[in-house]
């Protein structure tokens, strides 16, 4: 792929898990990057994530709901990728509306921004399988209904019919990747607020039971980082992608239960267990999910690559190395 050698791009929660993972694989093909992010100590944006490309970016610690800053950043760019979110569904129901300000009132500002600005840019948007609900069946196409069951996939959705309202409109290219369960190194492990993946990594590497809800029989697919990051890319650079919405997901299915047995026989020791499932959690809970993908394998011939095994020993492996920059005792 050379679409990005010497474009400008910007990518708001760029010091993010997936931003920052993006942000490595553009330097990598010779773009010129900017990375917002406002570092809100609950998110996942960590300064660490980018050590390695720390003099080749350039990082604007500003908030996306800061519409001025935003309008400034956007002028000249090429590829706007708009990673910036509020990522916890607990959260979003003890908070709802910081969830509305990031997840869809500062969406549909930087839209503004770039309609004022610069409508020749391109964006890929971040948004997320859990604006489906409790699927209806399964595999979930992109055709499925839209019944979110909690604030953040409302505001998720909003997000992401603004920028594909602003392409139909407008004509500003934008497109719309509905991501599930990413996971790798960068993302945040310190607690539950991004996956339950993330806090699984640390209970295993800290020797604690890992705690699987309910009965363990939730099936989930998942997406390794690298996988995500280059079906973004790809996104980014098809006009054929333009005005559309894509499922990412995986073949590999896979219950809880089976995750965290995987999990334990990484070489890395630990235990897991079964534990009732929190009333909070459960009321936002959405059952069984895997994602239909055949629409962007057939449009723009993105596959996940990387299987679970693999991709959860790198991910093991990064934080047994790196586990001081995530989290304290
Ligand atoms: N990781 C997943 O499994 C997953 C699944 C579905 C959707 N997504 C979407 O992908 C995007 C990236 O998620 P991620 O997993 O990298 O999470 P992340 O929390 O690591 O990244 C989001 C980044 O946005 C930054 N941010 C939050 N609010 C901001 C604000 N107001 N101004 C500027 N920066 C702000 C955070 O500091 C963080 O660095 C999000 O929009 C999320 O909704 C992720």
């Amino acid at each position: 792929m050379n679409a990005y050698i010497e474009k400008k791009i910007l990518i708001t929660g760029g010091l993010g898990f997936i931003g920052s993972n993006l942000a490595r694989a553009l330097v990598a093909q010779g773009a010129i990057v900017t990375l917002v992010d406002s570092l809100i100590p609950q998110y996942g944006g960590n300064p660490f994530n980018i050590e390695d490309i720390r003099d080749k970016v350039t990082v604007n610690v500003c908030d996306v709901r800061d519409s001025f800053a935003m309008a400034y950043l956007l002028q000249g760019k090429d590829y706007l990728f708009n990673l910036a979110g509020q990522t916890s569904h607990m959260d979003s129901m003890s908070d709802p509306q910081t969830d509305l300000d990031i997840n869809a009132t500062a969406q549909l500002s930087i839209l503004e921004g770039c309609r004022k600005a610069n409508p020749g840019i391109k964006i890929v948007f971040a948004s997320t399988r859990q604006l489906y609900g409790k699927p209806d069946y399964l595999p979930v196409d992109e055709t499925h209904p839209i019944r979110p069951v909690d604030v953040n996939g409302i505001n998720k959705l909003a997000g992401e019919w603004y920028h594909l309202l602003y392409n139909n409109v407008y004509g500003i290219r934008a497109c719309a990747l509905r991501l599930t369960n990413t996971y790798g190194p960068c993302m945040r492990v310190k607690d539950a607020r991004q996956t339950f993946l993330g806090i699984w990594v640390r209970l295993l590497l800290e020797g604690k039971p890992i705690k699987v809800f309910g009965d363990g029989l939730q099936l989930r697919d998942f997406n390794y980082v690298d996988d995500c990051v280059e079906a973004l890319l790809l996104a980014g650079a098809s006009e054929q992608a333009n005005g559309k919405v894509y499922n990412l997901g995986s073949s590999e299915v896979f219950g809880l239960t089976a995750l965290a047995k995987m999990m334990v026989n990484l070489g890395y020791g630990g235990t897991y267990e079964l534990i009732p499932f929190p009333p909070e959690r459960k009321a936002i809970d959405i059952g069984d999910y895997y994602s239909d993908f055949s629409l962007i394998t057939q449009d723009l011939g993105w596959l996940p690559k990387v299987d679970l095994q693999a991709g959860l020993k790198r991910t093991v492996a990064y934080y047994q190395t790196h586990h001081a920059q995530y989290w304290t005792e």
